[in-house]
């Protein structure tokens, strides 16, 4: 069984993915985690995101660089969405993504092309959504509650550009897939979500043609 969780940033996907892991025993992948390596990278390479050579070189990162704490900043989200533009680059990401939705038992992947492009066909498909200044909101929340000093209008600023990237790049943009549920989690608190999320999935396993 492969369910894809897609949707912008902040939106709540990754939450709402680990949760659906824990209910349905299955393992779960970050894809946003891949790219923003990427990212993080380049950076440290002193390389150039909007460079299609220099992302693509990044694409060779050290695995330890997906547990440094710098791959969750708001910062490093936006240099993934600009590396995340090349064509080469989503090239070199898409076979790690795939092997592991590949896995026997089955997987839960979350990004932002997962139903539309990484796993098309799978089982079950789900497009997390909330309002701009919500999703702002939890970023600050979480800058917060890491003792970081967020400011509110970069935040919103941020997210609306990567939005704008994310949505409107050539390859693999970010949209609702055919057949994929929307999940808005505006006004849901986490459990409300995740409860929204399982009856959604079981019902698009439900309608599933048999075997
Ligand atoms: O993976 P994505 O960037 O879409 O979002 P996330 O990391 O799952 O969630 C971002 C923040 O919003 C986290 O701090 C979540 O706890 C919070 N959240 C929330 O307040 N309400 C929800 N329904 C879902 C997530
Ligand atoms: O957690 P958040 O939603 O803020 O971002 P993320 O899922 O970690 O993704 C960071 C960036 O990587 C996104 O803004 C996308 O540009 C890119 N990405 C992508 O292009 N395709 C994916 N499957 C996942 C992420």
């Amino acid at each position: 069984m492969i369910i894809a969780v897609d949707g912008p940033a902040a939106s709540g996907k990754g939450t709402i993915a680990r949760a659906l892991a824990e209910h349905y025993g299955l393992p779960c992948l970050d894809t946003g985690l891949l790219y923003r390596a990427v990212g993080l990278s380049v950076l440290k390479a002193s390389g150039d995101p909007d460079l299609e050579e220099d992302a693509l070189a990044a694409c060779d990162f050290q695995d330890a660089v997906l547990s440094d704490p710098a791959v969750r900043t708001e910062a490093v989200g936006s240099l993934a969405s600009r590396v995340s533009i090349h064509p080469s680059v989503r090239q070199a990401l898409v076979q790690r993504q795939r092997d592991f939705a590949a896995q026997p038992g089955g997987a839960i992947l979350d990004g932002r092309d997962i139903a539309t492009v990484i796993v098309p066909d799978a089982d079950a498909k789900i497009f997390v959504t909330a309002s701009v200044h919500v999703r702002a909101q939890r970023r600050y929340d979480d800058g917060l509650a890491h003792g970081g000093h967020p400011d509110m209008d970069s935040l919103i600023a941020d997210i609306q550009a990567r939005d704008t990237r994310d949505m409107s790049r050539d390859h693999a943009p970010l949209r609702v897939a055919d057949g994929a549920d929307l999940l808005d989690t505006s006004n849901l608190t986490i459990d409300a979500a995740v409860q929204q999320a399982i009856a959604l999935v079981d019902a698009q396993l439900e309608r599933r043609p048999k075997v």
